[in-house]
């Protein structure tokens, strides 16, 4: 009854200049490692989840590169999305086609361009968090300890009371916080990040919208009787026309009070900003430049940069776009990522 639902949606405009350019991060080989960040997702999956319980949540125009990338993933288990209404959309449209394909549906969300390892520790958080909601109505998130006060995550305050080995309730849920409230949780001993990966079993999750967002409820019940039909495609146009544009944070996770939270030691990274990026790269203070991978059509193949003695800088260079700056520039503005190169 295991599922995973990928969401591969999102249009990367956090990484500047690169964003609305080219195809978004999830489609990329960030550190050439022979991968797209969507294909290391699959496969980080695929470990222990059967391929055609995987299901890939994207816009229809990444439909085609989805299929590119992940040539054995049968097309039905790609939900294309008619246009982008944020991620409770998604959520939604994916838990209520679960629940009517198998009313157990036990399923991992999860975003398409983080940075995972650890696999071992990976793999035992996603099944603990399965096992406890397979049991009952909870959704539970794999919480990261936070390292620095960013704004650009949500913040998951956990209870002291374990209910069962390593999940604890979740008694306050903050998405992307002001700076200084930030700050305030980073003092706390029992405040976590959002990893982003929410485990429920489908029926609860599509349940939840109608407490909490029962607008895109109605639409998906609406519509219900259709899911997995040749008539979806039709009234799934109905359904995004309508829906309403907001993330599944603010429309469930800060309200729901079921949530759960397992504290997490795997190595994670959601590679949000080029300073991230860096961070994942080298924990080094040089320069850090990004350039695309050898095979683009960029005129920069053509090109040598050369860079001396340049420190906590960044060099972004696109096909219309050179951005130097310096590298706290882009922690300010929550970013852009592509194919890193180290230079001295
Ligand atoms: N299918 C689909 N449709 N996917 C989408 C859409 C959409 O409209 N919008 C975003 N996504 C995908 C992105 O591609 C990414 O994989 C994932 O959903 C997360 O979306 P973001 O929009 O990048 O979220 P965020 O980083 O601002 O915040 C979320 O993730 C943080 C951790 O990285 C929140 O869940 C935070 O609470 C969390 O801390």
């Amino acid at each position: 009854n295991n599922y995973v639902a990928i969401l591969a949606g999102g249009i990367g405009s956090k990484f500047y200049p690169m964003g609305k350019e080219h195809k978004p991060q999830q489609f990329r080989d960030i550190f050439n490692t022979g991968k797209t960040l969507l294909q290391s997702t699959f496969e980080r999956f695929r470990g222990f989840i059967p391929k055609d319980h995987i299901y890939i949540v994207t816009s229809r125009e990444y439909v085609s590169l989805v299929q590119e990338q992940l040539p054995n993933l049968p097309l039905e288990n790609i939900v294309a999305e008619p246009e982008r209404k944020n991620t409770a959309a998604s959520v939604a449209y994916i838990s209520f086609k679960l629940k009517k394909l198998n009313p157990k549906a036990n399923l991992i969300i999860a975003p398409s361009d983080h940075l995972i390892r650890d696999q071992e520790i990976f793999v035992e958080s996603c099944f603990k968090a399965l096992e406890f909601t397979e049991q009952q109505d909870a959704f539970v998130t794999l919480g990261i300890e936070p390292d620095h006060a960013s704004s650009a995550y949500g913040y998951i305050r956990r209870g002291y009371q374990r209910t069962e080995d390593g999940v604890f309730k979740a008694i306050q849920f903050t998405e992307k916080p002001e700076k200084s409230q930030a700050e305030k949780f980073l003092e706390e001993d029992n405040v976590y990040w959002n990893s982003g990966i929410l485990i429920g079993r489908a029926a609860d999750l599509a349940d939840a919208f109608w407490i909490h967002a029962s607008h895109i409820y109605d639409l998906f019940r609406d519509v219900y009787e259709f899911l997995n039909t040749e008539k979806e495609a039709e009234v799934i146009e109905y359904v995004y026309t309508n829906c309403r544009s907001i993330s599944i944070d603010y429309a469930l996770m800060e309200k729901a009070n079921n949530v759960y939270i397992i504290p997490s030691k795997f190595e994670w990274n959601d590679l949000g900003t080029w300073t991230r990026a860096w961070e994942s790269y080298s924990q080094e203070n040089y320069a850090f430049a990004y350039q695309l991978p050898k095979n683009s059509k960029s005129d920069a193949d053509a090109k040598k940069m050369e860079i001396v003695e340049l420190e906590n800088m960044v060099i972004i260079e696109t096909p219309e776009t050179i951005l130097v700056c310096k590298k706290d520039y882009l922690r300010s503005k929550k970013d852009y990522a592509i194919n890193a190169k180290e230079i001295k």
